[in-house]
């Protein structure tokens, strides 16, 4: 497995390999967990080579101390990227990837930004779109990997590359769960005992709202997942939403497109995300 913090040495590598070779490219900000390792995984099964980055990219973190506190565990993320038969990582530095202007693009995601985590997050998506878009023109790629863990940046970097017509097959992925449905995510590990125990809920509230919505209407079942909520102390909902896949934007009458469920989760100080396909 090679390792690269330049840009110029990356580039060099993958020219050097691309003919006739097929790319995989897997964009992370490390702390890694089997949730990456399953997306890593499928990319080698779909490429010839396997490239990961692993970046924490300051542009779309909105608030500073999550950025500071962001964990970095690089010694055990190339630990387990070895034992995947990761090819290639890139692991550059902010000033590798923005010179002195760590600053976003604008983009115009169509209104996908708008909605759900761009409510809570602002600039994140601008962030996201910076960072990756800089990072497909770096490792071009042929095919790159997603998780549907962050279904509304999958559905950015989906409009983005259509948008700017960039040559590669963006794939989602499934969501990685642990025994207990827990959807994987480097900030399980810094909830505290009792949260991680109540955590659990999510899913299982998110998987009740599909039974749910074979016989209620969308607004019913956002009403009972509200009320659920009331009832569990540790966790605080900042939104449920069924949404359309497409547009994200919220459903009111069932229809023919392809619904979700989204759902963000304060447990204590530290906020959970997940959905499902209705
Ligand atoms: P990060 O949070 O490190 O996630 C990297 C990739 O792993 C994302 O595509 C994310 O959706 C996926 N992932 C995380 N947990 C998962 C799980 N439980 N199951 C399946 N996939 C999972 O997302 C980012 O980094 C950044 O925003 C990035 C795209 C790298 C841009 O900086």
């Amino acid at each position: 497995m090679l390792v690269f913090a330049k840009i110029k040495s990356v580039q060099q590598k993958i020219k050097s390999l691309k003919k006739g070779t097929s790319v995989g490219f897997v964009p992370t900000m490390g702390a890694l967990h089997k949730g990456h390792l399953s997306l890593i995984e499928q990319a080698k099964r779909e490429n010839d080579i396997v490239v990961v980055s692993i970046f924490v990219n300051p542009t779309q973190f909105n608030k500073k101390e999550d950025l500071v506190n962001y964990p970095k565990t690089i010694d055990s993320d190339l630990s387990l990227l070895k034992s995947v038969y990761c090819d290639l990582v890139f692991t550059p530095t902010a000033e590798e990837i923005y010179s002195n202007n760590i600053q976003s693009q604008l983009f115009n995601f169509d209104g996908l930004e708008h909605q759900m985590e761009g409510k809570f997050r602002d600039g994140h998506f601008d962030g996201v779109g910076t960072i990756v878009k800089r990072l497909f023109e770096i490792v071009t790629p042929h095919k790159a990997y997603f998780g549907e863990k962050d279904f509304q940046q999958l559905q950015i970097i989906k409009k983005m590359v259509q948008k700017n017509q960039i040559p590669v097959k963006v794939i989602g992925c499934d969501i990685f769960r642990e025994n207990d449905g827990l959807a994987m995510s480097s900030r399980n590990e810094r909830l505290t005992k009792e949260h991680r125990n109540a955590a659990p809920f999510i899913y299982k509230t998110l998987k009740q709202a599909k039974i749910e919505f074979g016989t209620k209407s969308a607004l019913e079942i956002v009403d009972w997942v509200e009320n659920e909520f009331k009832n569990q102390p540790l966790l605080e909902l900042e939104y449920f939403e069924i949404a359309d896949e497409e547009t994200l934007q919220p459903i009111k009458n069932k229809n023919s497109a392809k619904n979700r469920a989204f759902i963000a989760v304060f447990a204590g100080k530290i906020r959970l995300i997940d959905n499902i396909s209705l």
